[in-house]
């Protein structure tokens, strides 16, 4: 039976101090989480706790996984991160196309299928995140708006070898944080749909859910079919609402 991935994205939402605090004074509880059977537990600070993060949950079953990463391999463009570097620290998962990176940062579909390519040839797991905005959803377009953000991103995978894994996690712009969730026959078709494309790669892939995840939706959401994991923001940042989703899903 796959694995649930659970994916803690913690955003700008800490400091340093703030962020590190949580892996020290939670490290067992932590540990325990990642250790539950069928589990996988991946956790992303922002870039300055990553190094610190990466040693302190060594000993865990704990993945530590980046915000983003540059397009880029090497070179003169301040201000980036790239994937070498990731790697170097211990960064096995990278979130890559969040609908906020994509709006703050203007990231276009383009750019987020070159950094998956730079994940690839780190070793490193893209979470690829895709997901329409409150308009495209009420003009019934979601299907046609998701394909279209993957094809440069499947033209990528296409290139890479079929050993590379990759995370697509579906996140509806209106979802995220406001507290609503799609209607479960909406989530049934998406999910098939994103499942009948992946499947045409030889690649290992997971499907994740995310927005607005909670302890109390959770374990629902993990019962429809092709939804491997959730991409969980708010109800992360405290080790207890964190626990009680894992352990309720
Ligand atoms: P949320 O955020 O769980 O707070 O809705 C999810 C995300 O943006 O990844």
């Amino acid at each position: 039976m796959t694995k649930k991935t659970f994916v803690a994205n913690w955003k700008m939402q800490l400091s340093f101090h703030d962020a590190l605090d949580i892996f020290k004074n939670n490290i067992e509880r932590l540990d325990t989480l990642s250790r539950l059977p069928r589990t996988e537990l991946v956790i992303c600070p922002t870039f300055t706790e990553l190094y610190s993060a990466a040693l302190l949950t060594s000993d865990t079953r704990i993945h530590i996984g980046a915000q983003n990463v540059s397009s880029f391999a090497q070179g003169a463009y301040t201000g980036q991160v790239c994937a070498t570097s990731l790697a170097e620290i211990g960064c096995t998962y990278c979130i890559v196309g969040h609908s906020e990176s994509r709006e703050f940062l203007h990231e276009t579909n383009d750019d987020i299928a070159k950094k998956c390519t730079q994940l690839f040839y780190q070793g490193i797991t893209p979470i690829i995140c895709i997901g329409e905005s409150q308009e495209t959803h009420q003009q019934k377009k979601t299907l046609a708006y998701l394909e279209q953000q993957l094809e440069p991103i499947f033209q990528a995978i296409d290139q890479t070898d079929a050993k590379q894994e990759y995370v697509i996690a579906y996140e509806p712009v209106w979802a995220i944080g406001s507290g609503n969730i799609p209607a479960i026959e909406e989530l049934e078709t998406i999910f098939v749909h994103l499942y009948t494309i992946c499947k045409t790669y030889p690649h290992t892939f997971k499907l994740l859910y995310g927005g607005s995840v909670h302890p109390e939706n959770a374990h629902k959401l993990l019962t429809i079919k092709h939804i491997n994991g959730l991409l969980i923001g708010g109800a992360s940042l405290h080790v207890d609402s964190l626990e009680a989703l894992i352990r309720n899903a």
